[in-house]
């Protein structure tokens, strides 16, 4: 049978948080482990420049992430790991695409929309050309799904239109590449509003922070006195809440409820406790961390090891489209 094929890549603006743990790594790591696909997953460090950052710093935090991605368990014998600037065929395979592409589509898009609102200086060529490197990066591959967040569905679609229109006019073979849903969970900003968020400071709980650290940041989430005829709807009870379903359990947080319109509860005890179940889960992925740290030639090896596999592919169908557009 033949594997339907997976990309994803997550930008590489910092260390990774329990957001994107439970939101985005699960789920690449449960498709590794599905035998009906052949996962490709990279840090998409070219799609990180269009907003500002540390040059001096980013070689670090693009292994950062690596070291991130392989501690939390994607594997590097079930998946192909790797950074896209290394695999230069997707930066040579969007121009080709950009010949299909209006720049009025690209302006239209939302998020480029948005940046151009909220700073005119950051709404760069590099954040035009967003969709149709991200078009490249999937495309190259031939894959088929793509575990990505509904905010990135209108770049799918640009990913969706280039194919139809290389196949239509180039005779290409390129799928219509999908959004694969995965069991991803929102989890709630700790300040009570929102997602965790890696730009909103106070907001998130890092893989790496121990046991006090998460003590440290449950204790600012903002609370009531504890008690009520009914529960809040937003704030930082019902994120506490939400936290409560994902690290102890369902049962856990209807109890809580219950005391809420009862005896009341004690945020004390709660944040404590929650503490606790949140560590027990990173606890695993931060030994890993040290021991991966330890063996600087390991993180290496898987990236030189997953560019070579990765550059295979990617050339073949670089190859092909430049043939069918009469470029060689
Ligand atoms: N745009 C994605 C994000 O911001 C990252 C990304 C770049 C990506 N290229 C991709 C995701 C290809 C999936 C497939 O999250």
């Amino acid at each position: 049978m033949q594997k339907k094929r997976v990309l994803s890549g997550i930008r590489a603006t910092g260390r990774l948080h329990l957001g994107n743990y439970l939101g985005a790594i699960k789920g690449m790591i449960a498709l590794q482990e599905n035998p009906e696909y052949e996962t490709l997953y990279m840090v998409a460090d070219l799609h990180s420049i269009n907003t500002p950052y540390d040059t001096k710093t980013f070689q670090s935090d693009v292994r950062g992430v690596v070291l991130d991605y392989l501690s939390a368990g994607l594997n590097p014998s079930k998946s192909t790991i790797f950074i896209q600037s290394q695999v230069h065929e997707h930066v040579e395979l969007s121009y080709l695409f950009s010949s299909v592409l209006t720049v009025a589509r690209m302006l239209h898009l939302p998020t480029y929309k948005d940046k151009l609102k909220e700073n005119p200086e950051n709404a760069n060529m590099a954040m035009l050309y967003y969709p149709v490197l991200m078009a490249a990066d999937i495309l190259i591959y031939k894959a088929d799904a793509v575990p990505v967040g509904d905010d990135q569905l209108p770049h799918l679609e640009v990913a969706r239109e280039v194919a139809r229109k290389m196949n239509e006019k180039y005779g290409t073979d390129f799928p219509e590449p999908v959004q694969f849903k995965t069991e991803g969970h929102s989890v709630p900003s700790l300040t009570g509003k929102g997602k965790m968020s890696k730009s909103v400071d106070g907001s998130y709980i890092n893989l790496t922070d121990d046991l006090d650290a998460i003590k440290g940041k449950l204790a600012s989430t903002p609370t009531d006195s504890g008690r009520g005829d009914s529960l809040p709807v937003t704030g930082g009870v019902i994120s506490l809440l939400k936290l409560v379903e994902l690290f102890q359990n369902l049962e856990k947080r209807r109890t809580y409820e219950r005391q809420y319109r009862e005896e009341g509860i004690r945020y004390k005890e709660l944040k404590e406790e929650l503490a606790k179940a949140i560590y027990r889960e990173l606890e695993p992925i931060q030994k890993r961390r040290t021991e991966l740290e330890k063996d600087e030639s390991y993180i290496e090896n898987v990236l030189k090891e997953g560019e070579e596999k990765a550059r295979s592919i990617a050339g073949e169908t670089l190859r092909e489209v430049k043939e069918k557009m009469g470029l060689i």
